[in-house]
C-alpha cells in the first residue's frame, strides 16, 4: 500500500489537516454505520480502555483525540467515571458524535494543535484510538509532543494503532471508494515517539485482528507523562 497516483489538482496535500477533513467528512456516516457497536465484540480493547480509566482515576479530565463519528470510546471512558472531551478535525464526525452520544462533550479540534488553555488547564490523560493513521509518519513526534504539552506530569496516555509499514495514499481500506492517507506503525516507532516526548512507556500490548476486522495487528501503548 503506497502512493502511486498523483492527487487531483486543487485537492489538499495528502495527510494534511485539510485532507483529514476531506476524507472524514466524506465517510463519517459510513464509518458510524460500520463501527458504532464495534467495542461490544472487542474484549482486548475494552480492557485496555478500562485499565486506562482505572489508572487515571474517577473524575479525571481526559481527551479522546480523533474521537470519530461514533464517540463510543469517549462514552465507554465516561462510563468508567472519567470527565471526557472528544475532539476531531472532521466537523461531520463531531456533528454525528454529538447526536450519537448526547451526554458527552465533543469539539472540532486538531490533535496536533491542542493547548492546555483549550481544556481549562493541563488534563489527566489522553486516548488516541486509531487517530494516527491519517497523517504522514514524519508527523508522529510532533503529535506526541502536542499530547505531552497538554497532559500533566503523572497523567496517562493510551495509543491504539494498527501495525505495519504503510505511509502514503491508498484506496480507502474501509471500501468507501475514495483515496485516503494511510499510515501504520511499529511498536518501536510508537515507543520511540513516546519516550522522545517526555512519556515513560509502561506497557505495549498487541493482538491479532478479530475475525470481522481488517487483517492487521493492533498495538496498544500505555505511558505516563514524566
Ligand atoms: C479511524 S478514525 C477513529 C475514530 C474513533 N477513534 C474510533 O475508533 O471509532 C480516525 C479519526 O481520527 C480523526 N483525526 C485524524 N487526524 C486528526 C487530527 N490531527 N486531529 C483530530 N482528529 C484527527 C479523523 O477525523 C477520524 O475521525
Amino acid at each position: 500500500m503506497s502512493a502511486t497516483r498523483t492527487p487531483e489538482p486543487g485537492s489538499p496535500e495528502p495527510g494534511s489537516a485539510a485532507d483529514v477533513v476531506r476524507a472524514w467528512d466524506a465517510r463519517a456516516d459510513r464509518y458510524l454505520d460500520l463501527f458504532r457497536h464495534e467495542l461490544d465484540g472487542k474484549p482486548f480493547d475494552r480492557a485496555a480502555l478500562a485499565e486506562f480509566a482505572a489508572r487515571v482515576g474517577p473524575g479525571g479530565r481526559i481527551v479522546d483525540a480523533g474521537c470519530g463519528p461514533c464517540g463510543h470510546v469517549a462514552a465507554l471512558l465516561a462510563s468508567h467515571g472519567l470527565d471526557v472531551l472528544g475532539i476531531d478535525l472532521s466537523p461531520r464526525c463531531i456533528r454525528l458524535a454529538r447526536l450519537e452520544q448526547p451526554a458527552i462533550d465533543f469539539e472540532v479540534m486538531d490533535q496536533r494543535l491542542i493547548t492546555a488553555d483549550a481544556f481549562g488547564g493541563p488534563i489527566d490523560g489522553l486516548v488516541s484510538y486509531y487517530s494516527l493513521h491519517d497523517q504522514p509518519k514524519r508527523l508522529l513526534s510532533t503529535t506526541f509532543a502536542a499530547w505531552a504539552a497538554v497532559i500533566r506530569p503523572g497523567g496517562r496516555l493510551l495509543v491504539v494503532a494498527k501495525a505495519g509499514t504503510s505511509d502514503g495514499v491508498v484506496d480507502d481500506p474501509l471500501g468507501s471508494g475514495i483515496r485516503v492517507y494511510w499510515a501504520e506503525y511499529t511498536e518501536a516507532e510508537l515507543a520511540a515517539a513516546a519516550e522522545g516526548a517526555d512519556f515513560s512507556v509502561d506497557t505495549i500490548a498487541a493482538r491479532d485482528a478479530y475475525d470481522d476486522e481488517i487483517d492487521a495487528r493492533r498495538i496498544a501503548l500505555s505511558a505516563v507523562r514524566t
